[in-house]
């Protein structure tokens, strides 16, 4: 059975006091916040989230929202306003690769649907759920700004451009046999399919 990326976390005090960053992501954090005058520190926000998401599993819980207002002295729910505006963050847990589908319209002509069906079908999956293996969340994007190679996905940091049904199933495998988390931080992506 696959689960949903849509629904409704609660908050939990217990897990509360285990979300912390560790020293590296904090020292990152760190960096980023003094790019900002103190008094525009909810500017740092975006940058600050994406750490936390990388370093938490991946998605934003209650928890993890909590304790990113906590470090940037902010108010909860000015965390969870920005969290839930974008796509690019997870307010459920996700697989350890998130696959995002441009579903626009460069994308869309050069056979997005098709791509997107071609991956349901791979996976067993449809759109908004996660492998049971817990390895893929299946997405779809408007434009990620690659219309000259389209049709296109995003996964993590990396883009993969052209694709046809053999790339897609190569880059699936690929990551499949990496079986790792992918994350918008990612400073080793690479684009090699
Ligand atoms: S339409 Fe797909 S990247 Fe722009």
């Amino acid at each position: 059975m696959s689960s949903q990326t849509h629904g409704t976390q609660h908050f939990d005090k217990n897990k509360r006091a285990d979300i912390k960053f560790n020293a590296e992501a904090m020292a990152i954090v760190q960096t980023i916040i003094s790019h900002y005058p103190p008094e525009k520190i909810k500017s740092a926000l975006l940058p600050v989230l994406h750490v936390a998401q990388a370093e938490f599993g991946g998605w934003l819980s209650p928890e993890t929202m909590d304790y990113v207002a906590s470090v940037l002295k902010i108010k909860p729910i000015e965390v969870f306003e920005v969290a839930s505006f974008y796509t690019m963050y997870n307010l459920v847990p996700v697989g350890k690769c998130v696959i995002e589908v441009c579903q626009t319209s460069s994308c869309w002509l050069c056979g997005a649907e098709d791509i997107i069906k071609h991956i349901e079908k791979k996976l067993n999956i449809k759109v908004g759920e996660t492998t049971k293996d817990g390895m893929f969340t299946l997405k779809t994007a408007e434009c990620l700004g690659s219309c000259g190679t389209a049709p296109m996905i995003q996964v993590g940091a990396s883009f993969h451009e052209n694709l046809t049904y053999e790339k897609v199933d190569k880059i699936l495998d690929k990551y499949k046999s990496e079986g790792k988390q992918r994350n918008y931080t990612d400073l080793d992506y690479h684009n090699t399919i």
